[in-house]
């Protein structure tokens, strides 16, 4: 009794998948029949300069606990789950089996954040709180390397602000709405001196300037007041 052994499904051509960054994806591959038990199987990917197909491993390299079989239950699913995607995991992929071999070609989407060209301003009072607005084109992406909020100090430095520490401590909140893709900060009982420039920054997806204006209630009052007077003496 000879065992007929795995043949892959194939596609004739080869099978092209969109994934986004920070996401994971399923590269498909199975046996036309599931209970079969290939003798044996890889998965490369073609090296984008030498391209040589190299050897997919979770144990080292640049998949390193990113990839993992999932059979769901059938010897002849050879699926390979990839997650945390990065821009660099975009290419050919092949699963190969003794007498034949599919390629699936994935590519990356990655995450490009708005950019107003010149800074965004935003006008806001003090004691109240501001929503300071950045995300990627698409909501679906995330960057690769989020650096997080900065805040440009009078030295013109860009200082990181983390929520933890002095004058930001829990004032300064990121929210995301449930969108991975939205980097936005929330600040609340806003002082005068938060006023200035911000930046939302992330490495290879760019960055969004913000000119934040916090204006003091009082002066708001004068000001209202003065044009009150105005208004009487022009009347
Ligand atoms: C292979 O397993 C994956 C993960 O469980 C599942 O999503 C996929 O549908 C399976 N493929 C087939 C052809 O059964
Ligand atoms: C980002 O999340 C905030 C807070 O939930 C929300 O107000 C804002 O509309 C979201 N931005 C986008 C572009 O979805």
């Amino acid at each position: 009794c000879v065992s007929a052994g795995c043949t892959l499904v194939n596609h004739e051509r080869a099978l092209g998948i969109t994934a986004h960054t920070g996401r994971s994806v399923l590269l498909p591959c199975y046996c036309t029949d599931l209970h079969t038990t290939p003798e044996r199987f890889s998965w490369k990917k073609e090296n984008r300069h030498t391209k040589r197909r190299e050897k997919i491993s979770s144990g080292s390299g640049q998949y390193r606990d990113r990839v993992q079989l999932v059979n769901g239950h059938s010897p002849g699913n050879l699926s390979l789950l990839i997650s945390h995607l990065t821009e660099e995991d975009g290419g050919d992929y092949i699963c190969a089996v003794k007498g034949s071999h599919i390629i699936i070609k994935l590519t990356l989407q990655g995450c490009t954040l708005v950019n107003h060209e010149r800074p965004l301003r935003i006008t806001a009072h003090t004691g109240g709180s501001v929503l300071l607005p950045c995300y990627c084109t698409d909501l679906h992406t995330t960057p690769e390397i989020f650096s997080g909020w900065k805040y440009k100090t009078v030295t013109n430095m860009w200082e990181e602000i983390s929520s933890g520490s002095g004058q930001y401590r829990d004032r300064f909140q990121l929210v995301n709405g449930h969108s991975p893709g939205n980097l936005s900060l929330l600040i609340s009982h806003l002082t005068e001196e938060d006023g200035g420039d911000y930046r939302c920054d992330s490495k290879g997806s760019g960055y969004t300037d913000i000119r934040l204006t916090v204006e003091g209630k009082t002066l708001f009052i004068s000001a209202f007041l003065r044009s009150m007077c105005l208004d009487s003496l022009t009347s």
